[in-house]
């Protein structure tokens, strides 16, 4: 098994700024455009940013093959380091630049949203979606470092907070410690910090993905699914994720303690309901399911809770999953 890990700082903008300005002479960075205000005059001007506007949308390989050219007209070399700064979208498409660019160069992640640094940012798989799915082109490059500026967050917009809140209720169930620092209503800025240290623990013993780092799909398999039909923010459609798994497993004590979770992180309960979207259609939700399945032509491998802090896989033909989710009331649609 590869074993790899990046090492995590957390520091103020100040900080950031410093060490940014001992890179300026050979300063090449990927930034989401919504950012731009948080960052000092220089990065603002320089010739080198290759800057991103709407970066979920933009998260592809045309506007990979764009940064590459871009990067590649501006002088980077195989010893140049890529800065990618933003959430998840904008680190995801930087740090596959960086996999690829010259076979590889180093890239130094700075996430901006709460999702992104307890989660997206960190572990290096990086990754572009497809017209015919998610993060169906990429590669494992771990970023040399993970730069936790929570100032970032700042002007993070509700609906995106909520989004990080619903991938940190997920380490709630694979980290009694962090279960525990949710329902004591501990800063965000702490639980934060917990998660990424979680997931930077995981990734460093599993890097590939060949054992304990499938337990971080953790409310992927229906998550997924949720996120392309509902077209909600990937953290959300991850807690609804969790929440109907449960639900369809009869899992009553378990759901019990996800609402306590989304209670204690003040998440919106309403819009975690599938009720809450009249467009929402069983056939169309186990066709996208089936199509994601497909790739892997293996059984569905779900991550199941026992207890809190101890979550475990589970192979399942896709078939007998649909039989599940088509008894369940709340599907019939
Ligand atoms: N590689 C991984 O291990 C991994 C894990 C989880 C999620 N992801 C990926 O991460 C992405 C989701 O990440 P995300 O939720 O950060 O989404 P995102 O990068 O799309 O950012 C969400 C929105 O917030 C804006 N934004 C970013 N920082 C901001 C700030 N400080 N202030 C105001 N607005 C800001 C962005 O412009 C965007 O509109 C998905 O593409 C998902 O596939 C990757």
């Amino acid at each position: 098994m590869i074993r790899m890990k990046s090492q995590l700082t957390y520091l103020k903008k100040s900080e950031l700024y410093n060490d940014l300005s001992h890179q300026q002479d050979n300063f090449f960075a990927l930034i989401d455009d919504e950012v731009k205000d948080h960052l000092p005059d220089w990065v603002r001007s320089s010739k080198k940013v290759f800057w991103l506007k709407r970066p979920e949308q933009n998260k592809n390989l045309h506007t990979f093959g764009e940064a590459v050219g871009f990067f590649l007209d501006q002088g980077i070399s195989r010893t140049s380091v890529l800065y990618a700064i933003g959430g998840g979208a904008t680190t995801d498409l930087a740090g596959f630049v960086a996999a690829s660019l010259l076979r590889g160069i180093s890239w130094i992640s700075v996430p901006t949203t709460l999702l992104a640094m307890v989660d997206g940012a960190i572990g290096g798989k990086v990754a572009v979606n497809m017209p015919q799915g998610k993060n169906l082109v990429g590669a494992f490059h771990a970023p040399q470092e993970v730069f936790i500026c929570p100032d970032f967050l700042s002007t993070l917009p509700e609906e995106e907070w909520n989004s990080g809140k619903g991938e940190i209720l997920k380490y709630g169930f694979l980290s009694l410690n962090i279960f525990e620092k949710i329902i004591a209503k501990e800063s965000i800025e702490v639980i934060a910090h917990q998660c990424a240290d979680f997931k930077n623990q995981i990734v460093e013993d599993d890097f590939k993905e060949q054992a304990d780092r499938i337990l971080l799909n953790l409310g992927h398999t229906l998550g997924h699914g949720f996120e392309s039909m509902l077209q909600i923010p990937h953290g959300l459609a991850v807690a609804m994720g969790i929440k109907y798994l449960l639900k369809i497993f009869s899992q009553q004590d378990m759901l019990e303690n996800w609402e306590k979770m989304a209670l204690a992180l003040g998440m919106d309960l309403n819009k975690l309901e599938l009720s809450a979207y009249p467009d929402f259609n069983v056939d169309k939700f186990k066709k996208y399911l089936f199509q994601d399945k497909k790739r892997s032509h293996l059984n569905l491998r779900l991550v199941l809770i026992k207890k809190v802090g101890s979550c475990f896989v589970q192979e399942m033909n896709i078939q007998d999953f649909f039989k599940k989710i088509e008894a369940y009331e709340e599907f019939k649609r």
